[in-house]
């Protein structure tokens, strides 16, 4: 069984619903509730609206994500904000040496999953023609590492070195520092520490461009920072939470500076948000999935899911998918005030890597899994594994068949497996690994938390949680510099 939309985007349900699994019964017990969720989604993108939903500072907030695909004169994406970020494109294109993107959780893993899909492991290591012109890139502020940062800061410096050296200029690089609070420690201590260390090489040139909140009236610290230093700034709207920004100038800056296709990103999502709009529950992928999940943790106690994509450049999808799922889900009240302890505790996995690792405990482990599956269809330039040693005979066997049919065989028969032991498995299909495909997913899959939110009455667009260390940390660091 699987829902397939016209792009060729599948929902696989075959091992998750049905005799033993989620059942019809089960499914219809929620019909009433469903049917608000999806009402209360139709407001979401008219109004804006979402019940009991509250900023942090505890001030009625929007909720804006939705409109984000829809580029539209005096929508939060237009015609306009799409010029300005042509403009950083041209920018950096054939001038550019390398961008570090500073920031963390939804100012970093979404980004990280355009680079990824886009770029691959190897980008660094191309030479600029074979980059298109396009810069390198690198991440920091994700963590508050020293070691990893006196690194990078080491090889920023040899990269201008070598600038001098080959181009007879010295090396520009361009810190990207994305923060929509505009202070967070984590990313403004990587920021301080590189913007100091390569301000000071002779042999670098450094720019700055800050996305942040565009409020004019209450300045962020880093939207201060980039008036008073004449930085370009790109904006993190307000109504759109930092899990939901890889639709906005957070993620596409990114893209910008890759040259990916942002029309095709945002087309992606667009499509999907209009097959999310279908009332029929089997016509929209978000709602069944959303539905199919709360239902098998419901009734089969199933409160685990591992995001599992088939091939490496998907791993950063489960890891944005990790942040999507448990800031919007992992919630101790209901939206009246009840303690729930909602959740299903997001995991990342990779095929066919963690078959060799977690396969064991989702095969045979505590029955409290769902295993979701990201398959990639049609990969470009599929390699054919060759038949080099014909005279030994496993080698041989394998000959013939390409690396993507293997990793399909695999893909299958460990849902297959999973399927044989009553463990709860289901797939999305994408046809191919293109930017429109990719927003079609991570589209599907924000949608998807804010129906969960609907049908388990928690506020799926706050994160109080993450508050609390924080009220701990910044005393506990005035403390420490006191001490000094
Ligand atoms: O989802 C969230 O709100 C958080 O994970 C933030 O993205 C993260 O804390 C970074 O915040 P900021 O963009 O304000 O630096």
């Amino acid at each position: 069984m699987s829902l397939t939309l016209k792009s060729g985007f599948s929902f696989d349900y075959d091992n998750l619903y049905g005799e033993g699994k989620v059942t019809e019964a089960e499914l219809k017990s929620y019909e009433e509730d469903l049917k608000k969720a999806h009402e209360a989604m139709k407001v979401m993108r008219e109004k804006g609206f979402i019940k009991a939903h509250l900023s942090k500072d505890g001030e009625p907030e929007k909720v804006l994500f939705s409109q984000l695909p829809y580029v539209e004169e005096g929508h939060l994406n237009s015609p306009k904000s799409l010029a300005h970020l042509k403009e950083l494109t041209d920018h950096v294109k054939n001038n550019v040496d390398a961008v570090v993107s500073l920031g963390i959780g939804g100012s970093y893993l979404g980004n990280k999953v355009l680079f990824d899909v886009y770029c691959g492991d190897f980008w660094n290591a191309m030479s600029d023609e074979e980059r298109g012109g396009f810069p390198k890139i690198y991440f920091s502020g994700q963590n508050i590492d020293p070691r990893r940062t006196g690194d990078l800061i080491r090889h920023l410096k040899k990269l201008a070195d070598f600038s001098v050296s080959h181009k007879k200029r010295k090396g520009k690089i361009l810190l990207l520092v994305i923060s929509k609070s505009g202070g967070t420690l984590d990313t403004m201590s990587n920021f301080m520490v590189i913007y100091d260390a390569l301000q000071k090489y002779e042999n670098a040139e450094i720019e700055v461009v800050a996305v942040t909140d565009p409020n004019e009236e209450k300045k962020t610290l880093l939207k201060q920072l980039a008036a008073d230093k004449g930085w370009p700034t790109y904006a993190v709207p307000d109504g759109v939470g930092g899990r939901f920004s890889i639709f906005c100038d957070v993620g596409l800056t990114m893209a910008a500076c890759v040259g990916m296709d942002i029309q095709a990103f945002l087309d992606g999502a667009k499509d999907m948000d209009k097959a999310c709009q279908n009332d029929d529950i089997w016509q929209n992928p978000a709602m069944l999935n959303a539905a199919l999940k709360f239902a098998a943790l419901k009734k089969h106690g199933r409160n685990i899911e591992v995001m599992m994509p088939y091939g490496d450049y998907l791993k950063s999808v489960s890891e944005w998918y990790i942040q999507l799922m448990a800031e919007s889900l992992g919630k101790q009240e209901d939206r009246d005030g009840r303690k729930v302890y909602y959740g299903r505790t997001p995991l990342v996995a990779v095929g066919t890597t963690d078959m060799h690792s977690q396969t064991q405990q989702h095969q045979e482990g505590t029955l409290d899994k769902v295993v979701q599956f990201i398959k990639v269809a049609k990969w470009e330039n599929d390699l054919t594994i060759p038949n080099v040693f014909p005279d030994v005979k496993k080698l041989a066997d394998i000959s013939g068949v390409t690396m993507g049919e293997a990793l399909e065989v695999a893909r299958q028969s460990n849902a297959d497996a999973l399927q044989s032991n009553h463990r709860f498995n289901a797939c999305f299909t994408l046809p191919e690994l293109t930017p429109y495909h990719l927003g079609e997913l991570l589209y599907m899959l924000a949608m998807s938390v804010a129906y969960e939110g609907e049908l388990a009455n928690v506020d799926a667009f706050n994160q109080p949680g993450v508050e609390a260390y924080k009220r701990i940390m910044g005393p506990k660091l005035q403390a420490l510099k006191a001490g000094k």
